[in-house]
């Protein structure tokens, strides 16, 4: 197949790339290298790719270009069978500072590239999406039917471009699916996020800083399930217009979160705790049931086996990731 995957170069983008590409399959990256944290890793992740279409059938080739260059997505979406659409301006907080961009990326960009994939045949578009659509809890674990609030501009931005992809769905019979993850996480994973930097100060002799006091909740979502999901899309339309809660096995409190690691890599060390911040969810957990049924997802690590797996590739890169995550 011939598979494009818009912001390939990041975290989950490579992860779906490298996949691709080690399982046969013609991929084509479309990336713009965004400085949002170091490109090192997007490099890295880059490098990972070309290996495993060297050792393989597939085959990888790198456009660095801009989602929203409609003409662009146009050439690359007329070329693909599918169309994983992952690229974003990620951060919930950094959105509040300028909600503009994440409008311009998140939804205009989205809109280049449904435009580009309706009236082509194509088999199927896929968009990430994010369990911030929900915003403020009315009950939990979230289900797709729960009221869709965000309360920060990135999700605002998700939402958008979740709702355009089922509504073009139904008016032009796109085949389309938006996956709502939940704080994703493993090996590559963007250094400004809790794991890595618990991790990174844990490894450092320095102490883990929860913001707020750690009662926040979330479902930590293992890159791999997030693959597997994401691959079961290249052969099943049951949830074509739909969006699905792609989740964890298990929710946990940040805190929790924060002590099991320190008990794990350095037990002395005192939390410590810093202000939240308002645009941060209070709680996200997701039931999955939907996934589950439609396209049989089970995610397949508790969070205590998947920060361990994360954990021992951080070991193994520690000397390249450590210090982006230290300067992030
Ligand atoms: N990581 C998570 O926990 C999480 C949770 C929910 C949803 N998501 C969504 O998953 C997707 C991937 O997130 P991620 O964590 O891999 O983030 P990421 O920042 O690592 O990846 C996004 C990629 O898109 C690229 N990009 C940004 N703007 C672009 C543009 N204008 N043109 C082309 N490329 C552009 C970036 O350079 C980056 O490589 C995003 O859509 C994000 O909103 C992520």
């Amino acid at each position: 197949m011939r598979i494009l995957v818009t912001g390939g170069a990041g975290f989950i983008g490579g992860h779906l790339a490298e996949r691709f590409v080690t399982d046969g399959h013609d991929v084509v990256v479309l990336d713009n290298f965004d400085p949002f944290y170091d490109t090192r890793i997007k490099n890295h992740t880059v490098e990972v790719c070309r290996e495993r279409a060297d050792e393989g059938d597939g085959t990888y080739r790198l456009v660095e270009g801009d989602v929203r260059d409609a003409d662009l997505v146009t050439e690359l979406v007329e070329e693909a069978d599918y169309v994983y659409h992952q690229a974003a301006q990620a951060g919930v907080r950094p959105s509040v500072q300028n909600p503009r961009k994440y409008d311009d990326v998140n939804v205009d960009g989205t809109l280049n590239v449904l435009d580009a994939a309706r009236g082509t045949g194509i088999e199927r578009v896929v968009l990430a999406s994010s369990s911030s659509v929900y915003g403020k809890p009315e009950y939990l674990p979230y289900d797709e039917s729960h009221p869709t609030t965000p309360v920060s501009p990135y999700g605002a931005s998700k939402l958008a471009a979740e709702r355009y992809a089922c509504a073009y769905s139904e008016v032009y019979d796109l085949p389309a699916v938006a996956l709502r993850y939940f704080t994703v996480y493993g090996p590559r994973m963007r250094p400004n996020m809790a794991i890595s930097n618990f991790v990174s100060r844990c490894l450092n002799g320095e102490p883990p800083v929860v913001y707020g006091d750690g009662t926040q909740t979330r479902d930590f979502t293992f890159i791999e399930d997030i693959v597997e999901a994401n691959v079961t899309l290249l052969s099943e339309d049951a949830a074509d217009g739909e969006a699905l809660n792609i989740g964890s096995t298990d929710n946990i409190e940040i805190l929790t979160l924060a002590e099991e690691i320190r008990d794990q890599l350095a037990p002395d060390l005192e939390i410590e705790f810093a202000e939240r911040h308002d645009a941060d969810a209070e709680h996200t957990h997701a039931d999955s049931s939907k996934a589950s049924e439609l396209l049989g997802y089970e995610p397949s690590r508790t969070i205590r086996e998947g920060v361990a797996e994360f954990v021992e590739w951080y070991r193994a890169n520690r000397e390249w990731y450590e210090p982006l995550v230290l300067e992030s």
